[in-house]
C-alpha cells in the first residue's frame, strides 16, 4: 500500500497517470492536488471522482501551507509532480506565471517532503529518509534545447532550454538535484517526448487540429510544418513513470520516448487524412519565436536499465485518439468555452 501525492491530476497527462496507476495497484491511494487553472478539468477524471481510493484537493503547489496541511493530513510515500504550466506558447506571451508555478512550485513540494519524510528533520546533515518515499518530478525533453537533422537528446546532455517554459522547467529539475546532492532527497527525473492522448488540451498541436477541422477551421501550421517532434502516446509515458516510481534508481535522470519522429505537417495532413477532409485547409502562419526545430529522445537507459518499452505503435495511438475526440466532442465543447476562445483570439487572429 502507497499514497501517492499526484500534482497536476485533472490535466492531459495527470489525469491519464492517475487512471492507470488505480487500475494497476489495487491497493495503492491517490491524494490528487490541482489548482483547476484553465487547462485542469474535473470532467478528465470521470468516475474516479466518487472512488474511494482518489482524494481530490483543490490547491496550488505554490502554497506552503496548503502542500503542510496535505503533507498532515495524509501519510505520504511518492510525490509524482505533473502541475505546470505547459504551453510553450503561453509562456511567450505570459512567462512570469511559469517561473513561479514550475520553478517555486516545486520547490515548495521538494520542501514538505524533504520536512516530512527526513528521520530527524532539524539534522542538516543527516541523509535518511522514511523507508520507500521517493519524489519523481515530471520534466521534458525541451531542457535539453534543439537538434540539429541528427542525434538525439541522452541524459547526460548539458541542459540549453530556450523558451520560458523550457527554461522555467530545467529550473525545477536543477532545483530537484539540489534537494537530492544537498540534503540526500530520493528523488527521480523523468523528461519525456511530445505525448498525444485523450484528453489533452485543444491548445496542443494533435487536440487543436483536431478541434478545428471537425469544425472546418483553418488549421495553423507554424512556419513551414517542417519542425520534428518524437510523439509517444500518453499511456506509454505513464508506464513509465510507474517503473521509474517502482524500479528506478535513486538520483537518476530517465529519458522517455517512443523513436517516433514526425514532421508537424505529415501529422496535420494525417488528421485531414482520416476525417476526410482536404488540405485547403491547411492555414500557413507566422512561426513560434525561438521555435525549437527538431527534438528526439535517446530511451536506451530506461529500456534496458528498468526494461521499459512503448506499447503503442504511431498509427494505432492516433487512430485511437481520433476516434477518442470525435465521440468526445461535448468534452471538446466544455473545455474551448470561456478562457480559450480569448487565449485562441490573441494568439491566432
Ligand atoms: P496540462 O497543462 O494539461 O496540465 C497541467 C495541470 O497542472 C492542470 O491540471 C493544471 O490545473 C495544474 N496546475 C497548473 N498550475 C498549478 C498550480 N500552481 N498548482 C496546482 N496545479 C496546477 O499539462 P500536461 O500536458 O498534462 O503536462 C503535465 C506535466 O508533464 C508538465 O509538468 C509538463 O511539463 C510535463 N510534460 C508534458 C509533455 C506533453 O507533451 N504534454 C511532455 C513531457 C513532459
Ligand atoms: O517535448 C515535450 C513538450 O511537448 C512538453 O514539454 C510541452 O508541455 C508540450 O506542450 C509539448 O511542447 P511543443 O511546443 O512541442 O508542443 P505543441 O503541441 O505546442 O507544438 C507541437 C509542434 O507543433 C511545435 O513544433 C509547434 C507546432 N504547432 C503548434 C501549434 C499549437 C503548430 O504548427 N501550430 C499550432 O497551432
Amino acid at each position: 500500500m502507497n499514497t501517492v501525492l499526484v500534482t497536476g491530476g485533472a490535466g492531459f497527462i495527470g489525469s491519464n497517470f492517475v487512471r492507470l496507476l488505480l487500475d494497476r495497484q489495487a491497493d495503492w491511494k491517490v491524494v490528487n492536488v490541482d489548482a483547476l487553472t484553465y487547462a485542469g478539468n474535473l470532467e478528465n477524471l470521470g468516475p474516479l471522482i466518487d472512488d474511494p481510493r482518489h482524494v481530490f484537493v483543490k490547491a496550488d503547489i505554490r502554497d506552503k501551507q496548503a502542500m503542510e496541511e496535505v503533507f498532515l493530513q495524509h501519510r505520504i510515500d511518492m510525490v509524482v509532480n505533473f502541475a505546470a504550466e505547459s504551453h510553450v506558447d503561453r509562456s511567450i506571451m505570459e512567462p512570469e506565471i511559469f517561473l513561479t508555478t514550475n520553478i517555486i512550485g516545486t520547490q515548495v513540494l521538494l520542501e514538505a517532503a524533504k520536512r516530512h519524510w527526513k528521520v530527524i528533520p532539524e539534522d542538516k546533515y543527516s541523509k535518511e529518509y522514511r523507508e520507500g518515499v521517493r519524489f519523481l518530478q515530471v520534466s521534458t525533453d525541451e531542457v535539453y534545447g534543439a537538434l540539429g537533422r541528427s542525434g538525439k537528446f541522452v541524459e547526460t546532455m548539458p541542459l540549453s532550454p530556450n523558451s520560458p517554459y523550457s527554461v522555467s522547467k530545467a529550473s525545477a529539475d536543477l532545483l530537484v538535484r539540489a534537494y537530492y546532492e544537498t540534503f540526500g532527497l530520493p528523488v527521480n527525473i523523468t523528461r519525456c517526448s511530445n505525448n498525444y492522448g485523450p484528453y489533452q488540451f485543444p491548445e496542443k498541436l494533435i487536440p487543436l487540429m483536431l478541434a478545428n477541422c471537425m469544425v472546418g477551421k483553418g488549421l495553423p501550421v507554424y512556419g513551414d510544418g517542417m519542425q520534428v517532434r518524437d510523439w509517444l502516446h500518453v499511456s506509454d509515458h505513464c508506464l513509465a513513470i510507474e517503473t521509474v516510481l517502482l524500479e528506478g534508481k535513486v538520483g537518476e535522470v530517465y529519458n522517455v520516448g517512443g523513436n517516433n519522429e514526425r514532421a508537424n505537417i505529415d501529422i496535420v495532413k494525417l488528421i485531414l487524412r482520416t476525417l476526410g477532409k482536404g488540405e485547403e485547409l491547411i492555414t500557413y502562419v507566422k512561426d513560434r519565436p525561438g521555435h525549437d526545430r527538431r527534438y528526439a529522445i535517446d530511451n536506451t537507459k530506461i529500456t534496458t536499465e528498468l526494461g521499459w518499452t512503448p506499447k503503442y505503435t504511431f498509427e494505432q495511438g492516433m487512430d485511437e485518439t481520433i476516434q477518442w475526440y470525435v465521440d468526445n466532442q461535448t468534452w471538446m465543447e466544455h473545455v474551448v468555452s470561456g478562457e480559450y476562445q480569448a487565449y485562441y483570439g490573441r494568439m491566432y487572429e
